[in-house]
């Protein structure tokens, strides 16, 4: 295992080099040099790999560039939800257009949507335009597939339907110097009745824990202050290892490196959040003061139907022994409505769940129906209508107390870290506290990238305005 994986990270430096020359023959000819564009949708696993998309692209001689302009574009998907498909099937149509006057350009789509067969199966029908098509599982391969399709044009198809292999050392422009993403695991075995991830993302697979620290070490040495440790479940993060590690070991691990000094995680299962976890994270000064645990539904009864595996007692439970240890803890939280046979009452049960544990902020969504998903064949779906009215009902109950939660910081100096220019407002910058709230206060540019300390002056909904304090 471990000498094929180091053996593919050779064979793509190979493909890598053998594109570069192949872009530099393709810029010669058009007295210019080539640009990129990536669009992302979806989670924070896809931005993470679209910055290692955009690392290869670069190592291979593409300059970032604008979408209307790029001579290569190509379309991170998501298929979480089915209005996600929508939208980019929309933004192909737009691309369509965009290649019939620039034929050159190379159009790749990639991603969680890919992993669909039928989905595949409707672009090599009806959007022959597209020259790139991969999945989730071999990202690894883009100079490999990019080199076959300028060898030998047409569309190259490459989708895996699993893999065991983590490919290392590749490389990876990040959207931020200072802050990133390490994927700590892949894939999901949880099987939430109505979710597609397990399907298009596999099962799961943790990275070795010294390969993480190596990457963390790494981006410390190249001025990052801040890491997000990315996976779908990461509180089972290395149960799969030959030696088993948990995941409160590998955040005393992380806080360990040098020149790191915040740690945030995503996303976390309320069935497999520990005790060791909590208490590590009390401990830490460095570990961000912000949970995200997706609720889902507050009834006992749907979270079942949902193959949860936790229910609402349980769940507030966690909350409270959560703020029992970590009284300064945010807590955000995702919450599905109009899941297959909900019933008022049930809705009634996530209302009761928002009001006791007060979200600082929390993510709704409208039950979409998956394809492959045990739920998808659940025979009492709810009616569009009733899902509309408590979805919007939900959401002025969530937003209304998150704006209040807000407030309880106003007038206190908490650190921030600055992350870039306010574009609205000049001579301001945008920052966030260890608790993910957002802040705009007056500082210079120059100030990005660093930790400071900023009063919050006032709160105004869901962000604060702040000066930084003396
Ligand atoms: N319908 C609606 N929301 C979904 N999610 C996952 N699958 C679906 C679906 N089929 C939501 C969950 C998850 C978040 C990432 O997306 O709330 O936590
Ligand atoms: Fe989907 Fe559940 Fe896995 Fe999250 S934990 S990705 S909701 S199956």
């Amino acid at each position: 295992m471990e000498t094929t994986t180091i053996e593919e990270t050779k064979r793509q430096y190979a493909y890598m080099d053998e594109a570069r020359q192949l872009v530099a023959g393709e810029a010669a000819r058009l007295g210019r040099p080539l640009t990129y564009h990536v669009t992302t949708f979806g989670c924070q696993m896809n931005a993470r790999d679209s910055e290692k998309l955009s690392g290869i692209l670069e190592m291979i001689g593409y300059l970032p560039g604008e979408e209307e302009e790029a001579d290569l574009v190509l379309m991170n998907t998501c298929t979480v939800r089915e209005n996600a498909n929508q939208r980019v099937y929309g933004r192909l149509g737009k691309l369509s257009s965009l290649k019939k006057r620039r034929p050159h350009m190379v159009i790749g789509i990639c991603g969680c949507m890919m992993q669909e067969e039928d989905e595949v199966e409707r672009i090599r029908t009806s959007y022959r335009f597209v020259d790139l098509v991969f999945g989730t599982h071999n990202i690894f391969r883009l100079a490999q597939l990019l080199t076959e399709h300028f060898q030998n044009r047409g569309m190259v198809v490459d989708v895996w339907e699993g893999t065991n292999e983590i490919v290392e050392d590749l490389p990876a422009v990040r959207k931020y110097p200072f802050k990133s993403g390490v994927n700590i695991m892949f894939g999901c075995n949880n099987f939430c009745s109505y979710c597609i991830v397990p399907y298009v993302r596999g099962r799961e697979r943790s990275r070795e824990p010294e390969d993480i620290i190596r990457e963390v070490r790494k981006l410390a040495a190249d001025g990052v202050v801040e890491v997000m440790l990315l996976g779908q479940n990461v509180n089972s993060y290395g149960k799969t290892l030959k030696q088993p590690v948990s995941f409160a070991k590998l955040l005393q691990e992380v806080q360990q490196v040098e020149g790191i000094q915040r740690i945030r995680f995503m996303t976390s299962h309320p069935k497999d959040l520990s005790k060791e976890l909590i208490k590590v994270m009390a401990e830490s000064d460095k570990i961000c003061r912000h949970l995200h645990l997706p609720l889902q539904s507050g009834s006992t009864a749907i979270l079942q139907a949902m193959n949860r595996r936790y229910s609402k007692e349980d769940y507030l439970r966690l909350v409270k022994c959560i703020r029992e240890a970590i009284p300064d803890i945010s807590l955000t939280t995702d919450i599905i409505v109009g899941f297959p046979g909900e019933t008022d009452e049930d809705f009634e049960e996530t209302l009761d769940v928002v009001r006791q544990v007060r979200f600082d902020s929390a993510f709704t969504f409208l039950y979409s129906k998956r394809s492959k998903t045990p739920a998808a064949s659940l025979a009492s779906q709810v009616p569009q209508k009733t899902a509309h009215q408590r979805f919007d009902r939900l959401l002025k109950e969530v937003q209304a107390i998150a704006s209040e939660e807000a407030k309880r910081y106003e007038g206190c100096t908490m650190d921030v870290l600055a992350e870039e220019v306010n574009r609205q407002q000049q001579g301001m910058l945008t920052g966030r506290l260890s608790n993910n709230f957002t802040v705009h206060f007056p500082a210079d540019p120059s100030m990005i990238g660093k930790i400071l300390p900023v009063r919050l002056d006032q709160c105004c909904g869901f962000y604060y305005l702040g000066t930084p304090a003396e």
